[in-house]
């Protein structure tokens, strides 16, 4: 039996490289070797308070963008949270097993509600525990996310451990799986922040639907340096975010691009890179307009992946209810 991998992505703002290259391509390879759920987690992104029309609709955009980036609905299951009532469900029985002080320790509540600071709602500091529910009601061995959220896998195992503890084994305990490079797309207008899909500053992110004009014209704005030299250097956060996004979209190696670019200046590295931004994109952003040609194509693979992945989830569900003593 192949072990299985469970990942979610918010419906929230335009998905950026930052999304591809540190997750989206990965949750493509892992195909391969694993039997796949992919979630668009509607439920978290009211967290934050968003608009009723945009969200349903990114819903679906981020549907189209990830089958337009290789997910394959016959072999993977791609659905939208709040298609499955289970989660909320096990959500609140895991609310009443998970100790305030694991929550309180989570880093970006801290940062999160820094920033929304007039609307920062109870959801917002229980997201933790709903991940976990969407984690665990699918028996997940392997949770791929960016660094950022692997504090939230380290809960989502802890609280399983915790239940399985109390009520004998009953939860698959799971463990994230962090990519080494591109592990943290910097910000193009300030690299010293991660780019950022709900950052809404025009020469901050490159969306993945983003025309070729608008990816040049970004990229030869970005931030770099008063240096010259092209080299991977992790002290120079600019040129180095730029180098790591070009070796990710050429595939090519980092001592083949700096002598690529050895005695060459930041104009000529930057006119190359949007080409390979560009050329990287294409065939995505080619897919991504065949599938959304037929409007309803989209919510019936939804449809198709919710029935299939709703038994795992009402097994799991019972179980834990049948153990605490619900019903
Ligand atoms: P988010 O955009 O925060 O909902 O994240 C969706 C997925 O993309 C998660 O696996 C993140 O860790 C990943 N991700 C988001 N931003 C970046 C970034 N700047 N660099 C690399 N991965 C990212
Ligand atoms: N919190 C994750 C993020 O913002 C999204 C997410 C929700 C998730 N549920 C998940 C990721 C379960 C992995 C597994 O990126």
């Amino acid at each position: 039996m192949r072990k299985r991998v469970f990942s979610g992505i918010q419906p929230t703002g335009s998905l950026m490289i930052g999304n591809y290259l540190g997750a989206m391509q990965n949750y493509v390879k892992l195909q391969d070797d694993y039997d796949c759920v992919y979630c668009i987690v509607d439920l978290h992104a009211i967290t934050i308070q968003q608009d009723p029309k945009e969200l349903k609709a990114r819903s679906r955009e981020v549907t189209g963008l990830l089958l337009a980036a290789g997910i394959d609905p016959k072999r993977s299951i791609l659905f939208i949270q709040s298609h499955i009532s289970a989660h909320s469900e096990l959500a609140w029985i895991l609310n009443c097993f998970i100790p305030m002080g694991w929550m309180q320790r989570m880093t970006q509540f801290k940062e999160k509600s820094a920033k929304h600071r007039e609307q920062v709602s109870v959801g917002l500091f229980d997201y933790p525990a709903l991940m976990a529910a969407d984690i665990l009601l699918y028996n997940t061995d392997v949770v791929p996310v960016g660094e950022d959220q692997k504090q939230h896998v380290e809960l989502a195992r802890d609280a399983a451990q915790r239940f399985n503890s109390i009520y004998g084994e009953t939860f698959v305990l799971p463990e994230p799986l962090i990519p080494d490079v591109g592990a943290r797309i910097m910000g193009l207008d300030d690299p010293t922040k991660k780019m950022s899909k709900s950052e809404t500053a025009s020469g901050h992110a490159i969306d993945l639907l983003d025309p070729p004009d608008a990816i040049r014209a970004k990229i030869m704005r970005a931030t770099t340096d008063s240096q010259r030299e092209i080299r991977f250097d992790s002290s120079r956060p600019g040129i180095f975010n730029l180098l790591t996004i070009y070796h990710l979209f050429s595939r090519r190696s980092q001592k083949d691009i700096e002598a690529q670019f050895e005695g060459k200046g930041y104009s000529d590295f930057k006119e190359a890179l949007a080409e390979v931004v560009i050329e990287g994109l294409r065939p995505l952003q080619e897919r991504y307009r065949e599938l959304t040609a037929d409007p309803t194509h989209i919510d019936s693979i939804l449809a198709d992946s919710a029935a299939r992945a709703r038994p795992t989830a009402e097994k799991v569900l019972a179980e834990a209810r049948r153990k605490v003593g619900l019903g």
